[in-house]
C-alpha cells in the first residue's frame, strides 16, 4: 500500500487517534524501584552522580516503601551498603545484615509490597569482585556458587518475595534453586540478570555502593558488549536452571537483546534501566540540553517497545507520578 492510499498521518491528526492505536504504554506497574539500604540510624545520604536518589538507614525506608506503594509501584529491589567489607563478603550473609534488616522493616510495615533482593557479593567485597578472589587474582566460579545460595537463602528467610543474581557467576541460578528448595522455599522466583553486560554504565552505581572493583575489571565474568547472540545461550542455561524471570542490563544500548530475548522465549523479561543512564538524562536535564520527563519517558517507553515486561528505573518514581 502506497502514497496516496497510505497516509501515515490520518491516524496521527489528534490525540484521540493517535490513543486508539498506541501499540505500546507504559504503566507505574511495569516499575521496579532500586533501593540502596545502608547502616547506621537516621541515614539520608544523597548520592550526588544520582540526583534524587539516597543510601538510607532501614529506618528511613519504611517511608520510602510507602510512597513507592502509593505511587502504584509494586515493586522495589535492595541492594546492601554493609558497614564492614571483607574478603569474603561474609556481611551479605548476616541475619541483621543491612538488607535482611530493610526486608524484615519493609514487608512488616507494607506486606503488599514486592521485594526483591539483590544477590551479588561486590557490595561485600574488599576486592570489589562480583566472585571469590584466588590468591593470583583470578574470580572463582564453582565457590562462589555456595556463597551466593546461601546470601538468597538468608534473604528468603528474611521474607524476601524474589532474588535476583547479578553476578553472572555459571550455575548460580541452579545453586541458589537447589538451595531454596532444600529450605523449603520452593515458591519463592529467581530473576536472573541473565544477559549481564560489562559496561560503563555503572559507574554512577560503583560510586554509591563503593563497589568498584579494586584490580582488573568485570570482563571475564560479564557478557561482551560486542555479544548478541550470547544473550540467547546465556538466558537459555538460566531458564533450564530454574530462572523465573529473564534479564537484559543495561537497557538503552541493549534494546536488540531485549527485543531477541522476548523472540526466543516465553518467560517474563526484564530489562535495568541503569545509573549511568539514569545519570546522563539527570546532567542533560540540569544543562538544560534536553527536556528531562520527556526523555525519560521515551526511553522507558522504549525498552517496553523493545519487550521488556518489567524495568528496573531510578526513574520510576518520577515517572509514576507523571502517569498518574
Ligand atoms: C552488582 C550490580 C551492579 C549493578 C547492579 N548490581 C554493578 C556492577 O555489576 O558493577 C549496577 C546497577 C546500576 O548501574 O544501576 N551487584
Amino acid at each position: 500500500m502506497k502514497f496516496p492510499d497510505y497516509r501515515g498521518r490520518r491516524m496521527r491528526a489528534s490525540e484521540g487517534l493517535r490513543k486508539l492505536v498506541r501499540e505500546t504504554r507504559l504503566s507505574p506497574e511495569n516499575l521496579i524501584y532500586p533501593l540502596f539500604v545502608t547502616f547506621g540510624k537516621g541515614v539520608r545520604d544523597e548520592i550526588s552522580s544520582m540526583p534524587g536518589c539516597a543510601r538510607l538507614s532501614v529506618d528511613n525506608l519504611k517511608n520510602e516503601a510507602k510512597e513507592v506503594a502509593s505511587l502504584g509501584i509494586p515493586a522495589v529491589i535492595l541492594f546492601g551498603i554493609p558497614e564492614t567489607k571483607d574478603e569474603t563478603g561474609s556481611s551479605a550473609l548476616a541475619h541483621d545484615g543491612v538488607v535482611q534488616n530493610a526486608i524484615r522493616e519493609i514487608k512488616n510495615a507494607h506486606p503488599s509490597l514486592v521485594v526483591i533482593t539483590d544477590v551479588c557479593i561486590d557490595e561485600y567485597t574488599t576486592h570489589g569482585h562480583c566472585g571469590l578472589v584466588s590468591k593470583s587474582g583470578r574470580v572463582l566460579n564453582d565457590p562462589t556458587l555456595e556463597v551466593l545460595a546461601k546470601m538468597a537463602l538468608s534473604h528468603a528467610k528474611a521474607g524476601a518475595d524474589m532474588v535476583a543474581p547479578s553476578d553472572m557467576m555459571d550455575g548460580r541460578v541452579r545453586a541458589i534453586r537447589l538451595a531454596l528448595d532444600a529450605a523449603d522455599f520452593t515458591e519463592l522466583p529467581i530473576m536472573a540478570y541473565s544477559a549481564k553486560y560489562a559496561s560503563g554504565f555503572y559507574g554512577p552505581f560503583r560510586e554509591a555502593c563503593d563497589s568498584a572493583p579494586q584490580f582488573g575489571d568485570r570482563s571475564t565474568y560479564q557478557m561482551d558488549s560486542a555479544n548478541g547472540r550470547e544473550a540467547l545461550s546465556e538466558a537459555s542455561a538460566d531458564i533450564e536452571e530454574g530462572a523465573d524471570v529473564i534479564m537484559v542490563k543495561p537497557a538503552l544500548s541493549y534494546l536488540d537483546v531485549i527485543s531477541r530475548l522476548r523472540a526466543e522465549f516465553d518467560m517474563p523479561v526484564a530489562a535495568y534501566n541503569v545509573s549511568g543512564e539514569y545519570s546522563m538524562v539527570k546532567a542533560a536535564a540540569e544543562k538544560g540540553w534536553i527536556d528531562g520527563q520527556r526523555v525519560m519517558m521515551e526511553i522507558l517507553l522504549s525498552i517496553k517497545r523493545a519487550g521488556a515486561d518489567m524495568i528496573l528505573t531510578y526513574h520510576a518514581k518520577e515517572a509514576a507520578k507523571l502517569l498518574s
